[in-house]
């Protein structure tokens, strides 16, 4: 399964902080937002993420993650000039998925819960379709709604509808099979001129083959795209991180743990960054499972 990251957009609901940097690069805490919707990637067991992001903002991107191989992933990128869509995300990226499965994730979306990465990789393994991810929201109209029957089953999707049928959020975090490149490609732009996703995965859900994975209310998804949210996503993880003292996103110490890299690689890295909490963290890391 190929991974992308959509890393995109003007970011201008936070103006100006992102007058000359890019939303995905801001501080969550400790770390850049866009460690947060890697961190996901990789749980799900996936090494090669395209990354997609405005011209502007792919050379400090790079200038992060290089090609990914500090962390045992393979990292391309490739730009998108205007914000056309999220699903443009599959046409950019239709050379990187290279007719397999894919998992697109947007930059600004934080997953953190017990047990994710066993629920990742039973949404990878039943792939039938598309897998989407439902949470549920005190303000439905702001994102793309769920709507399920008595047994769970999607019944409606619908972009940030004014009257909304459910109060589950779709997650900006979907798994596809090799049929999406293709269903993009039919897609006409929607009223606000953009390649929707939510028509994507109303095309599944057509074909009958549209599967929900509802995150129960354990589950902690934040998306960091307005001051409050931003500040709000911050606080949690400093909560998180200061009471048990692990980190959340850390993305050497997923690597480690996934066996991507070896804990002289942790070590390294940590070394570099070693006056920061966050580079004495990997070396410790290093030293416990070494
Ligand atoms: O966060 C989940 C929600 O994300 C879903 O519930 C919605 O169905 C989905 O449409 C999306 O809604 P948003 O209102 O959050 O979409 P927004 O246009 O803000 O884009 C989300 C992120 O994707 C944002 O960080 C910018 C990036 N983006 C967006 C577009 C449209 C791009 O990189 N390129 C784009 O063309």
């Amino acid at each position: 399964m190929k991974g992308i990251v959509l890393a995109g957009g003007t970011g201008s609901r936070l103006y100006p902080l992102t007058k000359a940097t890019s939303k995905q690069l801001l501080a969550v805490y400790d770390k850049p937002m866009v460690y947060y919707p890697l961190s996901v990637l990789m749980l799900a067991g996936i090494r090669e993420i395209l990354i997609i992001s405005t011209p502007e903002s792919v050379p400090p991107l790079r200038a992060l993650l290089g090609d990914g191989s500090e962390l045992g992933l393979d990292i391309s990128y490739a730009e998108q000039d205007q914000p056309r869509g999220i699903a443009e995300a599959l046409l950019i990226g239709a050379d990187h998925i290279d007719g397999q499965p894919s998992a697109l994730i947007l930059g600004d979306n934080i997953f953190h819960g017990a047990g994710f990465p066993r629920i990742l990789r039973a949404a990878r393994e039943r792939l039938d379709g598309c897998t989407l991810f439902g949470y549920p929201v005190s303000d439905p109209e702001r994102y793309g709604i769920g709507e399920t029957d008595a047994r769970g089953a999607l019944v409606s999707i619908e972009e940030k509808p004014l009257r909304p049928r459910s109060d589950n959020a779709i997650t900006g975090l979907y798994f596809y099979d090799s049929d999406a490149v293709e269903i993009a490609r039919g897609l006409e732009p929607s009223a606000r001129g953009e390649l929707e996703i939510t028509d994507v995965n109303k095309e599944y859900l057509k074909q009958g083959r549209a599967n929900l994975f509802r995150l129960g209310r354990g589950f902690t998804w934040l998306d960091a795209g307005t001051h409050d949210s931003l500040l709000a996503a911050s606080q949690y993880v400093q909560v998180i991180e200061q009471r048990q003292s692990v980190r959340v996103a850390c993305l050497e110490e997923i690597a480690l743990r996934m066996g991507y890299i070896d804990a002289e690689q942790c070590r390294r890295t940590g070394e570099e960054m070693k006056n920061s909490e966050y580079g004495r963290y990997l070396v410790q890391l290093a030293e416990t499972l070494g």
